[in-house]
């Protein structure tokens, strides 16, 4: 294994591990997420449900939001990896990959869970025409 797939499963380990503190009665899919930032740390989320469904927040944002109330906004993501404990495929929600877009680096990657087993990708390939804010006159 290379040192770049050794990295990415320890992610994918961290991120199960955050599966663990899901809160998802309602729908009972419990995700977590991992996100490796560019001086090595490592941020998780897992995510948390309400009982009025809408106000239900990914544990993709979780993490990022965690990371940027604790550390500030400087630091950038090389990766990011989800993970669920029902077993199932689960690439990142499109509002997940919008926030995320903002904090990625050029190169970052997503690893998920797949139709059959992990699997990796850039960023950019999945997420591709992001929505920008230009600077207003
Ligand atoms: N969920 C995530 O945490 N991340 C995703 O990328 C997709 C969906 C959560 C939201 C909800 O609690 C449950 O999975 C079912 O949609």
């Amino acid at each position: 294994m290379s040192a770049e797939d050794e990295t990415l499963a320890q992610l994918r380990v961290a991120a199960m591990d955050a599966a663990q503190r899901a809160y998802a009665p309602y729908s009972k899919f419990f995700v977590g997420a991992a996100l490796l930032f560019d001086d090595g740390s490592v941020v998780t989320g897992c995510n948390v449900e309400n009982m009025s469904y809408g106000l239900t927040s990914c544990a993709e944002r979780n993490a990022l939001f965690r990371a940027v109330s604790e550390r500030g906004p400087g630091r950038r993501i090389q990766a990011i990896a989800v993970a669920n404990r029902n077993g199932a495929a689960s690439p990142p929600c499109g509002a997940c990959r919008q926030v995320m877009s903002e904090f990625v680096t050029v190169d970052a990657v997503v690893t998920f869970p797949g139709e059959r087993g992990p699997e990796t990708r850039l960023f950019a390939e999945i997420f591709p025409c992001s929505f920008r804010l230009e600077e207003q006159r």
